[in-house]
């Protein structure tokens, strides 16, 4: 049976942390998976969900079946810290849920759900994406064609490329966008160019996709959703791919959402009894115990409050990695301007390096980033960074 199978390199952000677990050198860096870490580079449990998993070990009563949806409770209170609780999709019932495993899950259901309404349709994503959109969203039979987003050498947006390509794109195509800390550059739309593209799609009639794995990683919960927000006001019809890995830090528990936003009421009904048959000859139905935790967190004052207060610091130290690594960088003597990677948000930024000097930091150095020199900036610390900046340096 398995005899004619071939062996597949490694995946090219999963197969680097393994590397980089084999390496001896105590000044290694990883730079590589999208994980926070904080200042000794340790990947916490969060304080509001230690106390939300103690609460649901005293409270949980059953370990019965959750159904295809996941937790009710989980999927409102999710939709509303997306959408906003006032949200005028929301108020006209035109929003349905799924509770999914990750943020990769929610992205796999909802292209399996465009498939069954639009066989093959295609889905435009950014140049660059994140690198798995595209097995994610491929495997599942949607053609994947690309828009132009990103300059590297400019390290700037190409947002009048973009527009030029996506303006011949209609009904029936998709078009992704992240909702911000775009996955892998950091740059995102700003609300102007936002505005342009929401009324391409309104005039257009292309169905949005927007992908939202770092809600709260940018600029705050309410401003990273400022974009998505306006979208689903202004169009008929959208799809949101939702993940509470990072925002969770929930990364191994598995939690995300898929959102569909349609026309009218009839239309959510029939359009959720597919997404709920879809999801139950997938896997069935998702994971309950990383959920239960975001629908206890978000739906408690106080635990509220507590999680907010912690996003609030893993944004506050990126956001100060950011500025650092410039200053850093500069002192070091590195050549070139790199005061981009503090005007970008989120996990990550684009070095700017090629393949091969990627792998002479490496090989020489240990420290690990993909290939196209993107960099996790939460594996930066205050403790590496002059390692890191001096071998950048001398690469250059
Ligand atoms: C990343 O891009 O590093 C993260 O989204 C983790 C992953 O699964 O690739």
């Amino acid at each position: 049976m398995f005899e004619q199978l071939s062996s597949l390199p490694p995946d090219p952000i999963l197969g680097l942390l393994a590397t980089y677990r084999t390496d001896d050198n105590p000044n290694k860096i990883d730079l590589g998976v999208g994980v926070y870490k904080d200042e000794s580079g340790h990947t916490p449990v969060l304080q509001a969900v230690k106390e939300a998993e103690t609460r649901l070990l005293q409270s949980e009563e059953t370990k019965a079946y959750i159904g295809p949806a996941g937790a009710p409770g989980f999927n409102t209170a999710m939709q509303e810290l997306v959408l906003g609780a006032e949200h005028p999709a929301l108020l006209a019932g035109r929003v349905r849920s799924a509770q999914t495993p990750g943020g990769c899950g929610a992205l796999r259901v909802l292209a399996e759900f465009v498939n069954r309404a639009r066989p093959g349709a295609t889905i435009w994503v950014s140049d660059p994406t994140w690198a798995n959109h595209v097995p994610l969203l491929g495997n599942a039979g949607l053609e994947i064609k690309s828009y132009p987003y990103y300059d590297r050498a400019s390290a700037t947006l190409q947002f009048d490329q973009m527009v030029d390509t996506l303006q011949n794109v209609g009904e029936g195509d998709l078009v992704l966008l992240h909702a911000c800390c775009h996955n892998p550059c950091g740059a995102d739309l700003s609300r102007e160019q936002w505005k342009v593209i929401v009324e391409m799609a309104q005039k257009q009639g292309f169905t949005p996709y927007i992908d939202m794995a770092y809600q709260g990683f940018g600029d705050g919960l309410d401003d990273d959703a400022w974009g998505l927000r306006l979208m689903a006001e202004s169009v008929p019809e959208m799809l949101v791919a939702a993940s509470c890995s990072k925002n969770f830090g929930l990364y191994r528990e598995r939690v995300g959402l898929a959102m569909a936003i349609y026309n009218d009421v009839a239309a959510a009904d029939r359009g959720q009894s597919q997404m709920l048959n879809a999801i139950r000859g997938n896997y069935s139905m998702p994971p309950s115990h990383g959920a239960a935790i975001v629908e206890s967190i978000l739906t408690d004052a106080s635990l509220r409050a507590n999680w907010e207060a912690e996003l609030t610091e893993m944004r506050e130290r990126i956001n100060g990695l950011r500025a650092g690594v410039v200053e850093s960088l500069a002192a070091a003597g590195a050549a070139g301007d790199f005061g981009f990677i503090q005007r970008q948000k989120g996990m990550f930024s684009f070095l700017g390096i090629n393949a091969e000097q990627v792998q002479r930091l490496q090989k020489e150095f240990s420290i690990y980033m993909v290939d196209s020199s993107r960099i996790s900036i939460a594996g930066l610390s205050q403790g590496n960074m002059e390692y890191f900046s001096k071998a950048v340096a001398s690469i250059l």
